[in-house]
């Protein structure tokens, strides 16, 4: 027997009973005649006292940090006790030890707070989780998992696995791929996601079906991104966009509960894609805090919209020969000082923002406005400006000018900021959120192409099928396709389906694939749908993402065992790597 008892178990109501424990050893504390160290497993840590009489086989044993000891005793009070662990209140008292393996001295300290950097970290990533930090990561991970089996299983979804080794799938990344050596020159693509097979399971009549299970895309990495990551993918039939909606708001609010215990009673607030660029200038709102985007002219993009001010001039140069004037009120920094205004106006100059400057109105506690542009405004003009921002005496209103796409986009940086240095962007609240009707389609100004803006299985509209036949008009087409969307991050995407022959070719025509390339490429799931396909859709969540926020981290990594770093490699096996010129020849390459 190796353990009667895990290092997390024991307690005070333990006391005298003969134990035998295994573990890691964490740190040793010598003290001549005596020595105490800490033994570390998956379950906590507990501290082993040596007492004098053990003491000189601990002389002629010594035993160092992380290795592997089996120590034998009895539980005894400790004198010391340390209120931070749940074994604090005891020790063990040694009998006898053993060292069932040694350990060469680790490149950094296995503990949370490590000296270890990231790349040290990711080449002995083993070493990495063995940290309780990582350690609980991945529980959490392992209990949303089940916690979201459990709430599938109960709606009736079955798990059906799908192949990895495929063609392409569109889902706007790039293919990893996989040469064949049967087929010489020929390669498999590795799913971007199970899209087509689940729409495919669907045609087969499995109408609820999900998995938990691994996406592929060459696609430029960020915290929230891996090449690798893992969905929780699901596709229901017989359903309209509702019903989906429902279901999975079902599924969120199981999980938080079960996970976090946070019940969450209210349904799940629902925003349209054109008022979540309009009010916070990206499809993936932060709506744990307001400070919402007064839009201060009309753009081109969107004219259903009106709220601007009305004024034909602003007699601001700046103002007037920009395509979009944004604004936020910054709550509560009507004082910020000219030094901290100044350091704004380079934070919105950076490259990553690309904005030439940055006006403000200061909001003076006493009913008084204060700006950058006083010789260009009334004060009572400022103060129609603050109030259509909703500002507050004590608040100052941030403004961008320019472009219409690049301030959107400013301004959504910019308010992200503010909320972050105000702390309003606090990680132990959770607001979900679902971002609908999204445009069937985007516009690649470079290369003049409309490209499917979720993927291009997804179905129009019933109302906006008619527009698919005038290119002119494709910008106005809208989707039955939406988002979930959690503190800020996209956390899930998912549409109703095109599920009519004629309509899936109609759109693969709409995206510029001739006739022939839509058969070569997707013949298998036109010819399903001549075979009775229902009505049907789904969604897809990212599984990592989940994880880290219900983790309250933005960054993935960390919640996922062996990740790869942010060139894509795994520093610890050192791939990818060259194969040698045998193994090209056999695949052909
Ligand atoms: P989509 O491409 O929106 O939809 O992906 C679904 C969710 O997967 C997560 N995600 C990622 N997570 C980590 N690293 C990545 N590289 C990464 N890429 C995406 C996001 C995203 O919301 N087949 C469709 C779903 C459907 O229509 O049912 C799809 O894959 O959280």
């Amino acid at each position: 027997m190796f353990r009667s008892h895990t290092c997390g178990e024991l307690r005070i109501e333990d006391i005298g009973c003969d134990v035998v424990l295994s573990g890691w050893i964490q740190t040793v504390r010598d003290l001549g005649s005596i020595a105490f160290a800490d033994l570390r497993d998956r379950y906590g840590i507990t501290q082993l006292y040596f007492n004098e009489s053990i003491h000189a086989q601990l002389v002629s044993t010594p035993i160092g940090r992380e290795f592997v000891v089996q120590a034998k005793g009895k539980v005894i009070e400790r004198t010391n006790k340390n209120s931070k662990i749940p074994t604090g209140s005891i020790e063990i008292e040694l009998s006898d030890f053993e060292v069932l393996n040694s350990s060469s001295t680790p490149p950094f300290t296995i503990e949370d707070d490590t000296d270890g950097g990231d790349e040290l970290r990711m080449k002995y990533r083993y070493l990495d989780l063995r940290r309780p930090v990582l350690r609980k990561n991945l529980e959490l991970r392992y209990r949303v998992n089940r916690s979201v089996r459990n709430y599938l299983d109960t709606q009736g979804f079955w798990d059906i696995e799908t192949p990895f080794l495929i063609r392409s799938t569109p889902e706007g990344a790039r293919d990893f791929v996989v040469p064949s050596r049967m087929n010489e020159g020929q390669f498999y693509a590795l799913p971007q996601s199970p899209q087509t097979f689940k729409q495919l399971l669907m045609v087969s009549g499995y109408d609820r079906y999900y998995q938990i299970v691994k996406c592929f895309r060459d696609e430029d990495l960020r915290a929230d991104r891996q090449p690798e990551f893992t969905q929780v993918d699901c596709e229901m039939s017989f359903v309209e966009q509702e019903d989906i909606l429902q279901t999975f708001e079902g599924l969120f609010k199981h999980v938080f509960y079960d996970v976090k215990g946070v019940r969450i009673e209210d349904s799940f607030p629902r925003i349209t894609w054109d008022d979540a660029m309009w009010f916070y200038g990206n499809d993936k709102p932060d709506i744990r805090f307001g400070m919402q985007i007064a839009n201060l002219k009309t753009p081109v993009y969107n004219t259903t919209v009106t709220d601007a001010l009305g004024w034909d001039v602003f007699g601001f140069s700046v103002f007037d020969n920009a395509q979009t004037v944004l604004a936020i009120a910054a709550t509560g920094c009507a004082e910020y000082t000219r030094k901290q205004v100044d350091e704004l106006t380079e934070w919105v100059k950076r490259p990553q923002i690309g904005m030439s400057g940055l006006v403000y109105i200061r909001c003076n506690a006493d009913g008084s406005f204060k700006s950058s542009v006083d010789k260009f405004f009334s004060e009572d003009q400022l103060k129609v400006i603050a109030a259509k921002c909703g500002a507050a005496a004590g608040d100052l209103v941030l403004l961008l000018a320019g472009n219409e796409t690049r301030t959107r986009k400013a301004m959504s940086e910019l308010r992200l900021e503010m909320g972050n240095r105000l702390g309003f962007r606090d990680a132990s609240v959770y607001k979900p959120l679902w971002v609908i009707d999204f445009p069937l389609f985007e516009h690649d100004e470079e290369n003049d192409v409309w490209l499917a803006r979720h993927h291009p299985f997804t179905s129009p509209k019933p109302e906006h099928i008619s527009l698919m036949d005038d290119r002119s008009q494709y910008g106005k087409i809208k989707a039955n396709a939406y988002d979930i969307v959690l503190n800020g991050t996209e956390i899930g995407g998912g549409s109703i389906r095109i599920y009519h022959r004629d309509l899936q070719e109609k759109m693969f025509a709409a995206l510029g694939l001739s006739k022939e390339e839509s058969q070569d490429k997707f013949g298998f799931l036109l010819g399903a749908f001549e075979y009775g396909a229902p009505p049907h859709g789904g969604i897809a969540f990212g599984f990592d993402r989940l994880c880290a926020l219900l983790g309250g981290q933005e960054t993935i990594r960390d919640f996922i065992a062996f990740p790869k770093n942010n060139a894509g490699r795994d520093v610890m096996l050192d791939a990818p790597s060259a194969i040698d010129d045998a193994q090209k020849k056999e695949l052909g390459l």
